[in-house]
């Protein structure tokens, strides 16, 4: 119950379930408020446990029935489950229960979406269906039969029978209760095929509501590549005769990969060229990727428990960034990654939320679908594969497939293929899976005769998480430069491993320069003291894009800080290299649009706390703007040349080629219109063929002070597409200055379609208002009341979504005590709230500290 005393639940503490499941039969007769659940399920005894303590998740459910062996009997029944006597055999259990989709406003469990029913269950929303061992240890095989008057019933698996208002499935793959999926509803096919590589014949579908054939297309292209590629470079085939995927517009998160029958939110999965950016073209083919491969990595290989979540998550974003670098461009892939991971997964490591990439305790499961499990959890696999190599890496997967499939494995499982296949020791390695918190690495160097000398330090700040941190294993990749910027040592990997190292290169004829941790290769906070000058040379001529990239993304974080405390003079040599990388036409239209790009405001407060100053949001707002007028003046030459050289000619595609063109002369545009006002993006506004172009406009003009019209016209134009008013949203947030930011998104909220119980709809004005660093952090403290004040609306209906968002406030600390004041009010406010969900409290409370 709600007001119980939160339980927190060990790693330690595991235990196998006393039974294992031989199978399970659902029977579900949907009514939107009183659907019927019939189970029957067979139990035996696990020879493996000790326990044998009978006891069923459950929570909500209205107990109609329940019988073992035929014969009725009466569980003890709590808000959390039932615990029930059982013979010492195999049995049959048999219930009934009753639920309420349509008031499950939670959206886990069954509920409904703009009438229709569909289901998510990872992680423990299963229970909210009906009593189960809802662990994902606990692996069965599953019919379901439902009854509804709906023209699509799915579920998993393969379908056995159909007819009107009934249909019946099975999944002959033994799962996790997590992977359970129903949705039933009026819904049309886009359909297409697949044949895999093993000669089976696969059927394709993507159910989306009428008006949303248009938005399939793209989507389904995704699919068929991630099909083939996980064949082509991991060997995996697919393995039913059907895959569905579903869309939805109330979901809590991103995508969900229920076997067979995937549940996307609406919002990563429909695409069209009028309708999406470019970079939700990227997104969706990502996403569609991800929860596809999820089929081998978490499916047919799941995890333990839910502390092993990384096992399948930092896996599965692994192969996910993989099949982007193939199928876009690598540089461009790697340095995307590399800025959310600061933008996202850094803060949540040097803050009250961290934890390892493998947590030890939680609270709330929901509360740990992190940046910290997921993205730095892939992290830590591109580092063993590059510490084992290419080939090692492949030969240790395909010892994990095999020695894997059918199981509910453990990091323990996974470390050991890679010690079994390459005879290392990982032990140490291991840290990166236990430890919290992002390491420093400290470079310094000297130069005598013909020798350079690179002495390393790490170190990681202690949390609460890990208070006494150990070194890690570190691989350094790392080149280095001559003074004439030829190459003189191409990409090796250091490998470091104690807490400080110094590594030696001979044979050199002049002090090069060192190009330290190629491609990001270790999730780590680099002090490396280079010279601009030296940096304007590595923005020159590293050879690695990464670095390359990463030079110029220093001087400019330098020239931001320098603004800050010095005034606005910003070093030439850095503008003039900066024009000669995005003047460079043999460079790539999409990397170059990168080396555009500033370091967010977000990333100048870590820097500033970083070096023990406390963040002023007004000043960094003001050193981004006189950054970009200073950018836009001295750049002014190149502006419109680069603008017009790189418009796309040819019909749209949301391909690699053209989204680079776009995002550069992009770039471009929004510099040109801060010196020569909105004309030029408002014709781009009006000739728009695709939202790329028409959204970018619509920004710069905005900034430019001429947005009221547009947006009108963008209403007027988009008002029935519910994606793309989460756009109209969501930028007038973006783009509001920072003391309008609290009263805009105020004045958003009482827009007749702020939904605000569709999830996508409050994420885009408070997702928005809390990414907006000048305007959630203005010192009237607007922000920070405002988003407070939604917190406790949508806890009371949408405990999940909310606590996700509660991390607006994760970097409290880092301000100064007059904002800390008002923050604090807040959390308490939220934290005093009757009721308040298990979820946010946990948040809140590890936030406050
Ligand atoms: N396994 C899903 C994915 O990463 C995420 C589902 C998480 N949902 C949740 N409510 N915690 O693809
Ligand atoms: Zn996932």
């Amino acid at each position: 119950m709600k007001d119980a005393a939160p339980q927190t639940i060990y790693l330690s503490d595991y235990s196998p379930f006393g039974y294992l499941v031989d199978s399970v039969s659902l029977i579900f007769d949907l009514a939107p408020h009183t659907t019927r659940v019939k189970s029957r399920i067979a139990f035996r005894p696990n020879p493996d446990a000790t326990d044998g303590t009978f006891f069923l998740h459950g929570e909500a459910l209205t107990l109609i029935s329940a019988t073992i062996d035929g014969a009725p009997v009466s569980p003890d029944i709590t808000p959390q489950g039932l615990i029930c006597a059982v013979p010492d055999a195999p049995f049959v259990w048999e219930s009934e229960v009753e639920i309420d989709p349509a008031n499950n406003t939670a959206l886990e469990g069954l509920y409904m979406s703009n009438g229709m029913y569909c289901t998510q269950c990872e992680a423990e929303g299963f229970r909210k269906i009906t009593y189960y061992p809802d662990r994902p240890d606990v692996m069965a095989i599953f019919d379901v039969t439902i009854n509804g008057p709906h023209p699509v019933l799915l579920s998993n698996g393969n379908p056995v029978k159909s007819a009107p208002d009934t249909a019946q499935w099975h999944d002959p793959w033994p799962k996790p209760a997590y992977l359970f999926a129903l949705v039933a509803g009026d819904l049309v096919a886009h359909s297409d095929s697949f044949t895999t590589m093993e000669g089976r014949h696969v059927a394709l579908n993507l159910y989306v509501r009428p008006g949303d054939e248009g938005k399939c297309d793209f989507g389904m292209r995704a699919l068929k590549a991630s099909m083939k590629w996980d064949e082509d470079v991991y060997g995996r085939a697919y393995d039913l005769d059907l895959f569905n995927i579903v869309a939805v517009d109330d979901f809590n998160m991103g995508a969900m990969e229920n076997k067979g029958l995937n549940i996307f939110n609406s919002s990563v999965v429909l695409a069209s060229p009028e309708t999406s950016t470019d970079m939700n073209f990227e997104r969706i083919e990502a996403i569609i990727a991800h929860e596809y491969f999820h089929n081998w990595t978490g499916n047919r290989i799941t995890c333990r428990d839910w502390f092993q979540l990384c096992l399948k998550e930092g896996l599965t974003v692994f192969r996910d960034s993989q099949f982007t670098c193939d199928m876009r461009s690598a540089p461009v892939k790697r340095i995307s990654d590399v800025i959310d991971l600061r933008a996202r997964q850094f803060p949540e490591d040097q803050g009250p939320l961290a934890h390892p990439v493998r947590p030890e305790s939680f609270q709330e499961i929901n509360n740990f679908y992190t940046a910290t499990v997921y993205e730095k959890g892939a992290e830590v696999i591109g580092m063993l594969r590059r510490l084992v190599g290419d080939a090692a890496y492949a030969r240790a997967l395909d010892l994990y497939f095999d020695r894997h499939d059918g199981d509910a494995a453990t990091i323990e499982d996974w470390l050991q293929v890679f010690e079994d296949t390459t005879d290392r020791d990982l032990s140490q390695f291991k840290r990166w899976y236990t430890q919290a918190g992002t390491p420093h690495l400290h470079v310094s160097e000297s130069f005598e005769l013909d020798t350079l000398t690179l002495t390393l330090r790490q170190e990681t700040p202690p949390s609460a998480a890990t208070p006494a941190p150990a070194p890690l294993v570190i691989p350094i990749a790392l080149g280095l430069i001559g003074p004439d910027g030829e190459e003189v040592l191409d990409t090796r990997v250091l490998e470091m491993t104690k807490a400080e190292q110094s590594f030696r290169f001979t044979g050199l004829d002049a002090q090069p320069i060192a190009s330290i941790l190629r491609g990001f290769s270790a999730p780590v906070i680099l002090h490396h003291d280079l010279s601009d000058a030296d940096r304007v040379h590595l923005l020159a001529h590293d050879t690695d894009p990464f670095n390359r990239w990463e030079a110029g993304r220093t001087l400019a974080r330098k020239a931001l800080l320098g603004i800050i405390e010095r005034g606005t003079q910003v070093d030439a040599a850095y503008l003039n290299g900066l024009r000669a990388v995005i003047t460079d036409e043999r460079l790539d239209p999409a990397y170059r649009a990168l080396m555009m790009g500033l370091p967010s405001q977000s990333d100048l407060a870590s820097a500033l706390h970083e070096r023990g100053q406390t963040p002023d949001p007004a000043a960094i707002h003001y050193a981004s703007e006189a950054m970009r007028d200073i950018l836009a003046s001295h750049l002014a030459d190149d502006l419109q040349a680069l603008y017009h050289a790189h418009q796309v000619s040819e019909p749209y595609q949301p391909d690699a080629d053209q989204s680079g063109q776009r995002a550069l002369s992009n770039a471009m545009l929004s510099l040109i219109s801060r010196t020569d006002g909105a004309a030029l993006a408002m014709r781009q506004f009006q000739g728009a063929d695709n939202m790329t172009q028409q959204l970018a406009a619509l920004a710069c003009g905005i900034r430019a002070g001429q947005g009221d019209e547009m947006l009108a016209h963008f209403e007027a134009q988009w008002k029935d597409d519910r994606l793309v008013m989460d756009k109209w949203f969501g930028l007038q947030v973006h783009e509001a200055a920072p003391e309008n930011a609290a009263a805009v998104a105020k004045k958003l909220t009482e827009h007749p379609d702020f939904n605000w119980k569709n999830p996508n709809r409050f994420r885009s004005v408070f997702g928005m208002l809390a990414m907006h660093h000048a305007g959630f952090h203005h010192a009237s403290g607007a922000g920070y009341r405002l988003l407070a004040d939604w917190l406790i609306r949508l806890d009371a209906v949408n405990p999940q979504t909310t606590a996700r968002m509660c991390s607006a406030f994760q970097t409290w600390r880092r301000y100064d005590p007059d904002r800390q004041a008002i923050i604090k009010e807040q959390l308490d406010r939220i934290l005093g709230t009757e009721g308040l969900s298990r979820d946010s409290a946990e948040m809140l409370t590890r936030i406050r500290g």
